[in-house]
This record gives structure tokens, sequence and C-alpha cells, in this order.
């Protein structure tokens, strides 16, 4: 029996996700039977042409909205390998960097690292040495300890480093707990509510080595409630006003982090991030007419939006296992190290056969990895055809952040490798680990 064409397509929440007429699952135009064929299973798949596409809606719209102000910067946390730089760097991105190794990796990829903005809760003393040695531009100092140990360590180096402080502005995001990070008992940031912030402000403004630049806040992630900006926008404003009646001091830069949602089942809403992002700019133009304070640069750090939906896993089914009266299994060669986002935060998916997508899927599911531990899920009640079986390729969509970036070798299983998909050829951009990278550490 054949699904009508209605409800498969329901399931293909990205334009770059389609059906052949023989009823393949295509990604980026590509055929990815062929793909997991070419270059093996599991596969995390890149459409380069997407991930352009949403630099380019972050670049551009931001461009309308405050010119030569605006400046948009990949949260590369979601995704970090050498070409991703590459590729942002070419779209006229800056970057956030949260790491020594995220620096490392876009170092090795000729980024220029003065469009670097260093993130962190707890950067040590070699963390810094390390960034300021590689002319990271700005530092986002999250508390008052890090400062001293910033203007301690760019005196060392006979420099004056520039930095930005992250700031907790109190809002809840209405998005899930792991994520939230705008509330005033978040781990990251120094609030406002309790006075840390100003007193934050005083301490930069006074050390000599630093060159106070403005201000960040990041409320949270896989955010769909645009409210929620607008009202940050009132407050950081409202602050930076505070800051100028406080200390004299005027805003350069105001970074507003990045948390646009993104779709990884039907259910879940379209963000048009243009119009959010215009909305936002209306909103910061009308705040600081009205406050009568200096227009700051704008910046808006998205992570999610980038490459969540340029990313596709391809895995090949193994093991189908039915317990009759309780549940089945489809076990697949990835899982949880390739996969964690529905061990660690419940997410939910949308997986595919990518071989039958003109079959009806009516046996419900649950699609497992193959690690040593039964909470290896990569979702629940997933539907699948009946005929599901050895060796059928299975898609997972919109696995393009926080995969690759938080994969893990437990059980010594090696991480995939990441092919890109750009105007109908592929090429590999991060090699699938080998047996031999597994031990190479060891002694
Ligand atoms: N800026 C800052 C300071 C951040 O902490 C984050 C994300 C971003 C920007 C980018 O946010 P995005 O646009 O990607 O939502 N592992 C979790 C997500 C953690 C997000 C951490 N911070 C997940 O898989 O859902």
């Amino acid at each position: 029996m054949l699904c009508t064409d209605k409800n498969t397509n329901e399931d293909l929440i990205c334009k770059n996700v389609t059906v052949s007429e023989d009823g393949v699952l295509c990604f980026a135009g590509q055929n990815t039977l062929e793909l997991a064929k070419k270059y093996g299973t599991p596969l995390y798949l890149m459409d380069e042409d997407r991930v352009r596409e949403n630099c380019r809606t972050y670049v551009d719209t931001l461009s309308l909205v405050f010119g030569e102000g605006g400046m948009a910067l990949y949260a590369s946390k979601a995704l970090s390998f050498k070409r991703i730089y590459e590729i942002v760097r070419e779209e006229g991105m800056g970057i956030d960097v949260v790491s020594s190794g995220e620096i490392a990796t876009a170092v090795a990829a000729g980024f220029p690292m003065q469009k670097a903005f260093f993130h962190s809760n707890n950067k040590t003393d070699a963390d810094i040495n390390y960034a300021i040695e590689r002319g990271v531009g700005y530092f986002v100092c999250d508390n008052s300890e890090e400062l001293y140990a910033i203007d301690r360590i760019a005196r060392e180096h006979g420099k004056r480093q520039s930095v930005l402080l992250r700031i907790t502005p109190g809002i809840d995001p209405h998005t899930y707990e792991a994520v939230s990070t705008g509330k005033v008992d978040s781990k990251f940031g120094s609030a406002i509510e309790t006075g840390q912030a100003k007193e934050i402000t005083g301490t930069a403004l006074s050390l000599k080595n630093l060159d106070l630049k403005g201000f960040h806040c990041h409320v949270g992630s896989q955010v769909f409630d645009s409210s929620v900006y607008l009202q940050t926008v009132e407050i950081m404003l409202g602050f930076i006003k505070d800051m100028h009646a406080a200390y004299g001091f005027v805003t350069e830069i105001l970074d507003l982090g990045g948390g646009y949602g993104v779709r990884y089942v039907k259910e879940d809403p379209h963000i048009d991030i243009r119009e959010n992002i215009l909305s936002v700019g209306e909103k910061i133009k009308q705040t600081v007419r009205r406050l009568g304070i200096k227009m700051p640069k704008i910046a808006m750090e998205p992570g999610r939006s980038i490459v969540a939906d340029a990313g596709m896993t391809l895995y090949t089914c193994g093991t189908v296992k039915r317990i009759p009266g309780y549940k089945n299994y489809v076990s697949v060669d990835g899982g949880m190290t390739d996969a964690p986002r529905y061990i660690l935060y419940g997410a939910k998916y949308t997986l595919l056969p990518a071989g039958k997508m003109f079959e009806c899927r009516d046996m419900t599911v649950s699609v497992v990895g193959r690690c040593c531990e039964s909470g290896d899920i990569i979702q629940e009640n997933v539907k699948m055809p009946e005929s599901v079986t050895r060796g059928d390729i299975i898609a997972t969509l919109t696995t393009g952040a926080y995969h690759y970036s938080m994969a893990s070798n437990y059980n010594r299983i090696p991480r995939p490798p990441i092919v890109m998909l750009s105007g109908g050829d592929s090429y590999v951009a991060v090699k699938r680990e080998s047996f031999d990278d597994m031990h190479r550490l060891d002694v």
C-alpha cells in the first residue's frame, strides 16, 4: 500500500529534504542511498548550500537593519571543524568560540581571529594565554575573577585586551532547563538584579589592560518565543543607559547571543529569522531613541539556526526485534555516541526509512544504538514500515547542530565522518575515525 504524498511530505521538514520519484529520500538534491553506499554509515551529511543560505539570512538582515553596525557571529559550539570556519568566514561572519580547542581549530582553518569572541564561564590562565597569543579579538567575561586574570595576563603580553561582559538579564526563555541561561540563578554571567552586573562593569573600567567594549547576554537555546528577544533588548538597553549614568560609559557593542529554535519535527513551529531580526531591530532603534543613548553595534550569535537543518545522519539498520505485546526495536549502527540529544534532553527528531519513503509507516519502534547501555536510544515512538529490515538505510533529519560537536567515543566507537554536499557534488570534510585513532593516545 502506498502512502499519500501528503502524508510523506509532512515529515520533510526542511526544503532541502525531498523524495525522488522512486521513493528514495534525497538531501540537498542527492540520493541518500547512494551517499550511504559511497561513504558508509553512520554518516553525517552537511548541506553546505543551506549553511550558506542560513548565514546570509543573518548577515544580510543585520546589515539591512544596522548597516556597518550589524555583526553576525557563528556560535561554533554547535558544530566545529575546519571547513565550517572557512565557510562562515566566506559568508562574512565572525565567530563565537568557547574553548582553546575551538580557537585552535579556527586558527588551523586560517580564520581571522580578531573577529572571534571568546566565551566560557571559566577560562583558565592557560586558555587566556592561548587566546591572547592567537590574537582573539574579544573576550566575553563571565565574572570578576576572570576579569582580573585577563587583565594580569594581558599586561604580561604588553597588550590591552578588548572585553565584553556577560550579563544575566533575568529572563526565562521557555525552553528546556539545560539550555536556559538568562535567569538570575544561571551559572553564566553577572545578574542585573543582584547589582553584580553594575559592580563588574565598574571593575572592568578600573583595570588598565582591559578595554571594555560593551555587554553580552544569551537567554537560552531552541527559543521560539520572539517576545523573549524584545524583552531582552529592553532590559539590556536600560542597563546600558544605567551604566552611562553610573560611570559615563558609552557602550560600543551589544551582543544579544543566539538561541533561535529550529524544526526537528513537523509539530515544531517555523521561525522566520529575517522577520525576527527586523522586529528586534525596530525595537532596538525605538528604545535607543526613547532612552537617548548612543546606538551600539549589534551582534547576534546563532549556532543551531545556522547548521541544524543543514545536517542529516544516515544509519544502516541491523537487528529488528519485535517483543510481542511490548515493544519493537530497530537497532542501527550509530547511537548515543553520535546522537546524544535524546538521552540528554529527550529531544524529538524525525526519522525516516530512506529507501522506503512510499511505504506506509505503521509500525511503532524505538530506534536504538549499539552501545552497551539500555539508555542508548536515538528516538522512541518512531513510525517505520513493517518491512524495515537489516541493511535498510535510516535517516535522522536536522542533526547539523550539537551532534558531531557533542559526539563521544563511548565503547570505543569511532565518530562518523562529515560529508559536505554542495551544488550536486559531495566531499569529505572530516574523515571517519579509525580504530587506530581510538588508541592513538594510549601509551
Ligand atoms: N551564544 C552563547 C553564549 C551560547 O551559550 C550559545 C549556546 C549560543 C550563542 C548559540 O545558541 P544557539 O543559537 O545554538 O541556540 N547542547 C545544547 C545546546 C547548548 C547551547 C549552549 N549555548 C543542545 O543540544 O540543545
